[in-house]
């Protein structure tokens, strides 16, 4: 029902330089895989096909990945490291990759304006990919597909964070509704610890509704001198409505250091090192 995803992936990635002068944060691997390859494959799980990415200057690394590399494919056809790419070939085949650049840095609400373009009049997901979210089951986008069928509007994923980090966040008050669904009703954008409405903050997955363009165009620069995307979702529930849903799942936020080597080692324990498992008892076994 949703098909479009937007990835908003033009900011500097100040916090990992100088590893992203001239490399795009999105493209940092945890483990052997780039962040943005593990968002777009949450998309297509949660029945998005269409990645609509809006870059910058020096993000040309993204456009590349999602492409067919002839020389690479030629070398290591018929090699045992040919399952390497089965993956990735999956998402190349299955989706379409569309880009519009985001001239100047204004912020992601400025960024998701931008991709107004890609995206046009209907709802769609949005994927932050420095936000990393595994999951059991379920990706998160599609725990949120399931519920925008649900309430038809606006839905944003919260979780709880440590009071004295409230500054790095969007931090919702709204009424409950389900033990994991809130009707927002009051956000604010990286509020100082002891002012926050609460402690549920918004992170990097989204579905929003398409009139969220005409919210953004009257959204005058807020904090940090950014249009941001929180100040127009906040005229949103005003005005309509918004859901702020406690996903399933974990994330870590690959957009700082701590957060990436955290996720870096959690997805070797966990899935790497799992997947390899019966490859390596099978090449050992072989060996005798
Ligand atoms: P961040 O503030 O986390 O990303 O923005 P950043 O600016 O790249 O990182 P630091 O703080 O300098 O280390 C959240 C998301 O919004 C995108 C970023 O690419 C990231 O995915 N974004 C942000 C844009 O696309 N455009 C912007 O103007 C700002």
């Amino acid at each position: 029902m949703i098909r479009k995803c937007l990835f908003p992936v033009a900011g500097y990635g100040t916090r990992f330089l100088p590893a992203t002068k001239s490399m795009p944060k999105e493209m940092m691997p945890v483990v052997n895989k780039p962040l943005v390859q593990y968002g777009v494959e949450e998309a297509f799980q949660a029945g998005m096909t269409d990645m609509a990415f809006v870059t910058g200057r020096g993000k040309r690394a993204i456009p590349d990945h999602f492409d067919i590399s002839y020389e690479l494919e030629a070398q290591i056809a018929g090699t045992d490291k040919e399952d390497r790419l089965t993956d990735i070939r999956h998402l190349i085949q299955n989706c379409t990759f569309t880009y519009t650049r985001q001239k100047q840095m204004l912020g992601l609400g400025h960024a998701i304006l931008t991709g107004e373009t890609l995206i046009g009049d209907q709802p769609f997901g949005v994927v932050l990919a420095d936000d990393l979210c595994i999951t059991d089951g379920d990706g998160v986008l599609a725990q949120m597909v399931q519920l925008y069928k649900q309430f038809r509007c606006t839905i944003v994923a919260i979780e709880e964070v440590p009071a004295g980090e409230t500054d790095k966040y969007g931090i919702i008050k709204g009424e409950e509704v389900r033990d994991d669904i809130y009707r927002v009703e009051t956000m604010v954008e990286k509020p100082a610890p002891g002012e926050a409405p609460s402690d549920l903050a918004i992170i990097g997955r989204y579905i929003l509704t398409p009139d969220i363009f005409d919210l953004l165009r009257e959204t005058p620069v807020g904090k940090g001198g950014e249009i941001q995307l929180t100040d127009a979702l906040m005229r949103q529930a005003q005005t309509g409505c918004v859901m702020a849903y406690r996903f399933k799942g974990r994330r870590f936020d690959c957009g700082s250091v701590d957060g990436f080597v955290e996720a870096t080692n959690y997805c070797y324990e966990h899935l790497y090192r799992k997947a390899r498992a019966p490859a390596e008892v099978a090449s050992l076994v072989k060996k005798g």
